[in-house]
């Protein structure tokens, strides 16, 4: 965490982008025009994110759940990832992103899955600040696969089982290697988690906020900074 102007700035900061759907019903248009303009605002808050010095943002951009919507969206924000990362990781590269995306890939595409591996390798070595993609993500999956990681290799290995501990865990989900968010914003009004990081949310702040996703620019980003740098973080433990 870093402190700019007696402000604490958040190292991690997590979005859980609601509300696409809504904001494109309420202009007699087809939820892929809310996604569309969602993705406008991915752009609007990395770049005010980058200023304020956050370190990471991360962003749930399509949950396990989200494969039960209908083909025709799964496969409109399948082509909004692609098109969206071809377009902009020339741009993303330039400006010092390091662009990661976590989740079961293994539901993805083939070329999706190429053109991923492609952009997190050519920004691998970017330091501004780290864009976590959760994709095809979902926290009790992310759970259940670190589990079966942990247990195949105490199949192998006698007395592996009683060591396991709370870092066994943490070190076995895709998460593993980045910090845990400081701040996690849900806008659209819901308040509610949705099987994000369940694990890793542990002793995050949460901000909610009305604002629909494609509404939620710098000046809404700025706010919930504002608010986070405002809360007393004590981690279960008294003052
Ligand atoms: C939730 O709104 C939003 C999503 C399920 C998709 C979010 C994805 C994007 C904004 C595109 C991201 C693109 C990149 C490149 C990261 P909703 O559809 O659930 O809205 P509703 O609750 O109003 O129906």
């Amino acid at each position: 965490m870093e402190t700019t102007d007696n402000h604490i700035v958040p190292s991690h900061v997590s979005i859980i982008m609601d509300g696409n759907g809504r904001w494109a019903k309420m202009r007699n248009q087809e939820r892929w025009v809310g996604h569309a303009e969602g993705v406008n605002r991915v752009r609007d808050v990395l770049k005010t994110a980058a200023g304020a010095g956050v370190k990471y943002l991360s962003l749930y951009a399509f949950s396990e759940e989200n494969w039960k919507r209908s083909e025709a969206e799964v496969e409109a924000l399948m082509s909004l990832m692609m098109k969206s990362m071809l377009g902009e990781i020339d741009n993303l590269d330039k400006e010092g992103v390091r662009f990661v995306v976590l989740g079961n890939r293994a539901r993805l595409n083939d070329s999706l899955n190429r053109t991923i591996d492609a952009c997190m390798a050519r920004t691998a070595g970017n330091t501004v600040i780290t864009l976590i993609i959760f994709l095809s993500y979902s926290g009790k999956w992310d759970i259940l696969q670190a589990v079966q990681r942990i247990a195949a290799e105490a199949a192998d290995h006698s007395g592996v089982a009683e060591s396991i501990d709370m870092d066994t865990i943490s070190s076995h989900l895709v998460t593993s290697g980045y910090p845990d968010p400081d701040l996690i914003i849900r806008t659209s009004g819901e308040t509610r988690i949705s099987n994000y990081l369940l694990w890793q949310a542990a002793y995050s702040e949460f901000y909610f906020t009305d604002t629909l996703w494609p509404d939620f620019g710098e000046k809404e980003f700025l706010e919930a900074l504002d608010n986070f740098s405002k809360r007393d973080r004590r981690y279960g433990k008294t003052k």
